[in-house]
């Protein structure tokens, strides 16, 4: 393919150098002088392993131009690929301006040539982005069909950016509405088996990625002051805990939904945290771990109150599916602030039944909830029958009977990602979907 490539930084130079490799005519296209001579002789505008070697059979083998001049790059390609800078305002804010002012001249250059063309972001941009560069300038050529936009976003990693090419982590295609690419050339571009979602999606995804590689990063910089601290090796307790992938790296824990709860996170949190605070150690990730449950608790109540109804269903208690264990529950917490603000609560969970609940869990009801026996019903039917929103924190209910329960005037809140509930004949939300 015939494909222009705006922004000859690192993700310009190495999508240049490897599309080049696979074959493809590249132009690329940038602002300074200096870099778009230097690149037309093939010569790499950063220091990354194998992009000059590319660059420079791509010249030899009359694969590879440069030029300032975006008129004559987009009327000789099919493909514009814009990897601009999206770097930091003072304020900290996304500064759009690089992408905005190449858009506009792609976009006046594709009015004058007329022809289709495809016009794929690869710029870090923050979610509805693409969707209001298209709004601002592109609507009537993306709705007549002559262009096509994507938004696929750049996981490489400076060092190992070619391997990363060949090889990627994650490919993603953002569409414009979630389907399929229309174009099949943007699939074998991107390389990899595509998740493909709308815009947005695509642009949260790589947010999602680089904040968690911080948050990772963080984390084990975290217990490695602890670790050094208290005279441990922080890379033997990290190593350690990596070696669990079941619980530790895995997909386990990854799932919006339910704050977390029980008798341990929350009380080894805290205890983690107060002995860091005693020994003056500045951990600030795990002194909000706690600040950022109790908002994601906030926010299940306040969606609770947001829908004006006062008759409110619970199904599952416990703090999580299959246990009696009450201790540190969401649902328990949730419970107690409803009854609180005067809301008609009534509760289903299998797994807890009075006459059984001994110790920690019998203290627990007693102290919190000294009305619990009132609230819990043996029978799902009649929590249904007699709530207006269903809170739904686990799957104690098959979906068959559900089926026969569910009445159109039913808001259900899901915080368990049981996403066939939407299905049902009632009004469905997610917590975070
Ligand atoms: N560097 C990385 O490892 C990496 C990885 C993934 C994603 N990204 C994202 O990719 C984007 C590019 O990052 P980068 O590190 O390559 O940036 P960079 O600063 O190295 O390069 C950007 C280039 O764009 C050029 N440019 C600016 N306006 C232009 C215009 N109107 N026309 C043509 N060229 C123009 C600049 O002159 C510069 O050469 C950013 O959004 C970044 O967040 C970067």
């Amino acid at each position: 393919m015939n494909i222009s490539v705006f922004g000859l930084g690192y993700v310009g130079a190495v999508t240049s150098a490897c599309l080049a490799e696979q074959g493809h005519h590249i132009i690329g296209v940038d602002l300074q002088a200096a870099k778009v001579e230097a690149f037309g002789r093939g010569q790499s505008p950063i220091i990354e392993p194998e992009v000059d070697q590319l660059l420079k059979q791509a010249t030899d083998g009359g694969r590879l131009d440069a030029t300032l001049d975006v008129h004559r790059a987009v009327t000789e390609t099919d493909v514009s690929i814009v990897c601009v800078g999206t770097p930091s305002l003072p304020s900290g804010r996304l500064n759009l301006d690089y992408v905005q002012k190449v858009t506009t001249q792609i976009v006046q250059a594709i009015r004058d040539t007329q022809k289709p063309h495809i016009l794929l972001y690869r710029s870090t941009m923050l979610p509805g982005s693409t969707r209001s560069l298209v709004a601002s300038m592109l609507t009537d050529l993306v709705e007549s069909g002559q262009v096509r936009v994507y938004y696929c976003p750049e996981f490489l990693r400076e060092g190992t950016a070619v391997k990363d090419f060949r090889d990627p982590s994650l490919v993603v295609i953002g569409t414009q509405d979630g389907a399929a690419p229309a174009d099949a050339a943007v699939c074998e571009l991107m390389g990899g088996k595509p998740s493909i979602l709308a815009w947005e999606g695509a642009e949260m995804i790589k947010y999602s990625c680089n904040y968690f590689h911080a948050l990772k990063v963080g984390f084990a910089n975290e217990i490695g002051r602890l670790c050094k601290h208290l005279g441990e090796d922080g890379t033997r307790v990290m190593d350690v805990l990596c070696a669990d992938t079941r619980l530790n790296i895995s997909r386990y824990y990854m799932k919006p939904g339910n704050p977390f709860g029980g008798s341990c996170l929350p009380k080894d949190v805290s205890a983690l945290k107060s002995f860091a605070r005693q020994e003056n150690l500045s951990l600030p990730l795990l002194e909000n771990t706690a600040a950022t449950n109790a908002a994601h608790q906030d926010l299940f109540v306040s969606l609770i109150e947001g829908t004006g109804k006062r008759r409110i269903g619970f199904l599952g208690l416990a703090f999580k599916a299959d246990t009696d264990d009450l201790r540190g529950s969401p649902m328990v917490a949730a419970a107690e602030t409803l009854i609180g603000r005067g809301y008609e609560l009534r509760i289903y969970d299998p797994h807890i039944n009075l006459s059984r609940l001994i110790g920690a869990n019998e203290q627990q009801i007693q102290s919190r909830m000294p009305h619990l026996a009132q609230l819990l019903k043996q029978d799902v039917t009649e929590v249904l029958g007699s709530s207006d929103v269903i809170v739904v924190s686990q799957k104690c209910v098959s979906l068959e009977s559900l089926r026969e329960l569910a009445r159109p005037d039913h808001l259900v809140i899901d915080v368990n990602g049981w996403r066939e509930l939407d299905s049902l004949p009632w009004q469905y939300e997610g917590i975070c979907w």
